[in-house]
Formats: C-alpha cells, structure tokens, sequence
C-alpha cells in the first residue's frame, strides 16, 4: 500500500518542489493542494495518510486548517512546516493537534522520516480505536444457539419499525444489550439513546427524569433541566427495569406515550416526542398487572413487540464463545494480558446453569478465575468448587457414613426413592431411569448397585 501525502502551500513551486523530492526519497504517492480550503476538500474525499501544511497561507491558513480538522472529528496526522522558524508558532500549532513540525531549510531526509513517524502512529490510533470498539460498550451479541438466532432474527425485524419494544429476560441475560442493538439497527449511531434506570430514580424525581422541569418548578430546581424524552431526540428512550416504575409515574408515563408530547414539570409548553421507546424487565408483566402492581394499559402501549430473552441454561451451546469473548474483553478492562482456559473447564462451565444472573454471572466467575491464578492457563481446577459441583460429590449419598449424618441420610431418602420409583415402573429400569430424570439407565444402575438393590428383590417380593 503506497503511503499518499498531501503537500499544502500557496506557493505552487515549493509545494511541487516538495512534492517531487518526497516522491523520489520516500517513495511517496503525492498530491498537492494550494491552499486551506482546498486541503479540506481534498482530505474530506481523498485517504490521505499525512499531511505536510504550511502554516503562513492568505486565508485559511495552517492554523485554520488544524481547527477545522479538530471540528470534524478528522484525525490524519499533520506535519507543519514553517519559514519563520518561530518555535512559538510551532508548539502553538502542536496544540492544536499538529503531529510534528519541520523548518523548510531542514533536509528532505528529515522529513521523511517524520512522515514516517506520523504514518504509522496514525496507523496505530486506527487500530487501537477497532479493538476498542470491538470489545467495549459496542459488544455484539454473542451465541449461536438456536433461541439466539431467533432472537436475533427478531431484532433486525423490529429495529426499523418506530413502535415500542418490550425485552423481558431474567437479570443478566443481556436485555440491555439487546436495547443497543435495536438502537444501532433501528434509529442509529448518529442519534442518541438515553438509558433511565426506573428503578434507581427516586419516586419523587421520576417526572422531571423523564420529562424535565422549567427553572423554578419546584424547591431546588434552581435551573431548567430537559428530561430523557428531550434528550433522547430522534434516537432510543431506553426504559430499564420499567416494572420498578411506581404507579403514579406509569399514569404519566401512558399520557406521554399515548399523545406523544411531553410538558416539563412547572412549564405548559408541550414539546414532542419523537423518540422510540424500549423498555425492559425481569419481571413477570403479567402478574404484576394481575397483581395491580402495573397498569395494563401501560403493559400493552409498551409491549407492541416483545422481545424475550432466553436464559443461558436454555442455551448452554453458547457458553465456549461467550467465555472465549468475555476473557478478552475482562482482560482489555482490566488492562492485562487475556489467559487461555483448557477444554475440560469449559466443559464444566458449560455443564452449569447459572440460574442467578445468566450471562452476568459467567463473566463474574471468569473475572474471578482470571484474578485467582498468575498462570497464563485456566484449568478446571480454577472453577469454583460449587460450578464444579464437588460439593455436592464430597456430600453424596453414603450407605456407609456413620448414620445420623447427611451422608448417610441422603443415602436414606435415596433408597426409598428410587425403590418407589422402580416398584412403580415393574422394576424397568430404563422407565425408571426416564422417570427419575437421569441421563440413562446406567445410572440408575449404578445407584441400585451401591444399595444392594437388584431385580431379583423384586421378584422375592
Ligand atoms: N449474548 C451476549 N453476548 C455477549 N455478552 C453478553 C451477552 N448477554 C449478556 N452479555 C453480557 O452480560 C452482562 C449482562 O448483560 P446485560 O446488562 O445486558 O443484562 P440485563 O438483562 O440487562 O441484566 P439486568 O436484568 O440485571 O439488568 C453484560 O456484561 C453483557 O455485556
Ligand atoms: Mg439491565
């Protein structure tokens, strides 16, 4: 890939001067532009690698230039080049976020090596900024599963559609990521999504969250505040544990929803919404409006599309990706080095059913099994012992414990279950084995053998 400089000077022979001597010493693609203006343009359609700008130009000069790169967000490295030799100058165009600056009676050689410099740190920042966003807030959803796909089919078919969307899930199973996946597909990047937590808010302060409130409206509103309608403009309101919302905000939250306006506490003005509304729960819905606990008509107006987030024991398929994804991004958080996990302890992570925060819950477990050992590997002697179920082995049914303790209790109950459950069934032991949930008839083999119970008894009996 050919570097491409772009040379700006007012000068027309001194730009082509420079333009043919970076050419020919640094191997160079060059354009030239002969002024500020026409560097802009040339920057905002061409990819430029560096820039070399002269910062004495009539017009729009170098320092202009620098500002208006500044303003939109255009991040090419630039090298000034000067022939005042005023350093003040220089350090005053570095501020403004020049990478370097060259003096015109400098040696080409020089330069091209400053070029070079600028060039590949460019490089760096662009990558940098991918990695980040790979593994920050921008997080895809991870998983493959069949209630994943599904899921996911379901939200590319709602995101362009303006009507709400309900997302119900247990904690932690990435309702809110499901939230910033309809906003990127639906209004996108370039508006905003405004999050309010319903269950944070203090109930005295729900109304002028969501609505906003004039100066004066009430003590302490010593300025006027927007509300999360406002805020949000065109993009996403985001409405987190909306089931958390007292009664009395969910009639106001209603007559928003319904007339699509809103008025700021103390105002009379209505301003209109143009928001998408999402909003999201672990609760039941339903109950709480059997319940009386949320209004039905809320519940409906909310609920146009739901989306349903599976919990991860019901795709336990998805775990080895999930973990592979979490202990990089647990790693680029915490600013270390990420570790590798052998099969085996994936294997036992993958057997669990995280049945207390889902998803949120495996990140925790891995952020503790990375911080538990220096090793660079995480073995399955890293899981804690209640994922490994070894507490449950130590404590298993023991026909031989002293009697009295639960070893040999369990071993009690155990027996008593399952002779019931095989006189019930004939003695048949796949049948039994079925009914008893086991994972086939050799385990219940193995359970009637450590009892001493056979078919034989059965037919004694
Ligand atoms: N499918 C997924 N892929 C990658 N990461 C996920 C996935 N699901 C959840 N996570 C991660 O798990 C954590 C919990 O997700 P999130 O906060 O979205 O859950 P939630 O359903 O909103 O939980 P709560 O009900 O407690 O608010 C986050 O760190 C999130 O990045
Ligand atoms: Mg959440």
């Amino acid at each position: 890939m050919t570097t491409q400089v772009l040379v700006v000077d007012d000068v027309p022979a001194m730009a082509e001067q420079y333009a043919y001597d970076l050419k020919r010493v640094g191997s160079y693609h060059t354009i030239v532009a002969a002024g500020g203006n026409e560097a802009l343009d040339i920057l905002a359609r061409e990819p430029i690698d560096c820039v070399v700008l002269d910062l004495e130009m009539p017009g729009t000069d170098g320092f202009e230039v620098l500002r208006r790169l500044q303003q939109r967000g255009i991040d090419t490295p630039v090298i000034v080049y000067t022939g005042t030799g005023s350093y003040d100058r220089c350090i005053q165009a570095v501020r403004l976020g020049a990478y370097g600056f060259v003096d015109k009676a400098e040696p080409i050689e020089r330069v091209v090596q400053e070029i070079q410099n600028a060039v590949s740190r460019g490089r760096l920042v662009t990558e940098l900024r991918t990695l980040r966003s790979r593994f920050d807030g921008e997080t895809p959803l991870i998983g493959d599963s069949a209630p994943m796909r599904s899921l996911r089919d379901a939200i590319a078919r709602v995101a362009p559609i303006p009507s709400g969307v309900l997302i119900v899930g247990e904690s932690g199973t990435g309702k809110e990521l499901v939230a910033r996946e309809l906003h990127r597909r639906g209004p996108g990047a370039k508006t905003p999504l405004v999050a309010v937590n319903s269950a944070a808010l203090p109930e005295q302060l729900v109304e002028s969250e969501l609505f906003g409130h004039e100066r004066g409206a009430f003590t302490g509103a010593d300025r006027l505040r927007r509300g999360a309608f406002e805020n949000a403009g065109a993009g996403t309101l985001f409405l987190d544990e909306v089931g958390e919302l007292p009664l009395p905000a969910q009639a106001k939250l209603l007559r928003v929803l319904e007339e699509r306006k809103v008025v700021r506490v103390g105002g009379d003005r209505a301003i209109q919404v143009t928001a998408r509304v999402v909003a999201a729960t672990n609760r039941d819905l339903e109950r709480e409006v059997e319940a009386g606990r949320f209004r039905q008509d809320l519940y409906y107006r909310l609920n146009v599309h739901m989306l349903r987030v599976p919990p991860l024991r019901e795709r336990l398929s998805d775990v080895p990706a999930l973990v592979d994804h979490s202990l990089r991004s647990i790693a680029s958080h915490l600013g270390m080095r990420s570790k590798t996990i052998t099969p085996d302890a994936v294997a036992l992570l993958a057997a669990y059913e995280w049945r207390r925060n889902n998803v949120r819950e495996l990140r925790n477990c891995l952020e503790r099994m990375m911080m538990a050992t220096d090793a660079a590997i995480i073995g399955a002697a890293d899981v804690p012992p209640e994922i490994r179920g070894g507490d449950e082995r130590d404590e298993a049914a023991d026909a031989t414990a002293p009697p009295g303790t639960l070893k040999a209790l369990k071993a009690q109950a155990e027996r008593h279950i399952v002779l019931g459950a095989l006189d019930k069934h004939d003695w048949h032991v796949t049948r039994t084995a079925e009914a008893l949930g086991l994972a086939d008839h050799s385990s219940l083999l193995k359970i009637m053998r450590r009892h001493g119970l056979n078919k034989g008894m059965h037919r004694d009996a």
